[in-house]
């Protein structure tokens, strides 16, 4: 049995580093179970080439020696593996961005040619609060009335700094508490709509999604 979620998220890292080839370009996203995943490249013998998705996820390849490009510095990104807040695997939903790096992991994971998502099983189904990416300017009266039409907004604290959470592109994040009936793959259109809205972490590319189960097993579903 394997139930410390640090074991399962290295046993699902693992599994997608069969998916990797030498030479590829790969989108890397964000967060602890990537982290995971950067270990495991760093140790192989693949000679791969990373597209990071935030700024953490980019020191991160730096510090393991992994060559680190820009969008600008290439034609194409074979793979991007990146984690996930929460899936709904019946309604073709990923919720992302509890990290704050939902606009960059949603540009490099959508250019890819193609997705892996890597989670463990308790994130299946699970209701998480949906990030959205927003101009300050656009932060008003309005904003949060546009989205309180789809669930309670509130404005993310920065935690070590005062003031609201200001992501790597300089912009700020309102996590909206939305019930399940109402996450759909329309949502992501409906929220991208809202003047001053960048993005939302719902993500519903097709992908890959790799599910560690607790007792090991590493679980392939699609969306
Ligand atoms: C970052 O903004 C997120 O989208 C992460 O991909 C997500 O929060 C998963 O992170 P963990 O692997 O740390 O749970």
């Amino acid at each position: 049995m394997f139930f410390d979620p640090s074991k399962l998220k290295k046993i699902v890292a693992r599994a997608a580093l069969q998916y990797v080839h030498d030479g590829m370009i790969l989108g890397i996203g964000s967060g602890s179970t990537v982290r995971e995943l950067i270990e495991l490249l760093s140790a192989s013998h693949f000679r791969v080439k990373c597209v990071p998705t935030s700024y953490d996820t980019e020191l991160i390849l730096r510090k393991k020696n992994l060559s680190v490009l820009s969008l600008q510095d290439t034609d194409r990104i074979d793979l991007a593996i990146d984690g996930a807040d929460s899936v709904f695997l019946e309604k073709g939903v990923i919720i992302k961005g509890g990290g704050g790096a939902l606009l960059r992991e949603k540009i490099v994971d959508y250019f890819a040619d193609e997705l892996i998502i890597i989670v463990t099983e308790e994130k299946v189904g699970r209701l998480f609060p949906v990030p959205v990416e927003v101009l300050p300017f656009a932060y008003s009266k309005f904003l949060l009335e546009k989205l309180s039409a789809y669930g309670t907004p509130t404005l993310r604290m920065a935690r070590n700094k005062l003031g609201p959470v200001v992501t790597d592109n300089g912009n700020w994040i309102i996590d909206v508490k939305i019930p399940s009936d109402i996450i759909s793959r329309k949502l992501e259109d409906d929220l991208r709509r809202i003047p001053g809205v960048f993005e939302s972490g719902i993500f519903t590319k097709s992908a890959k999604v790799l599910i560690a189960r607790e007792d090991g097993d590493v679980e392939e579903a699609k969306i």
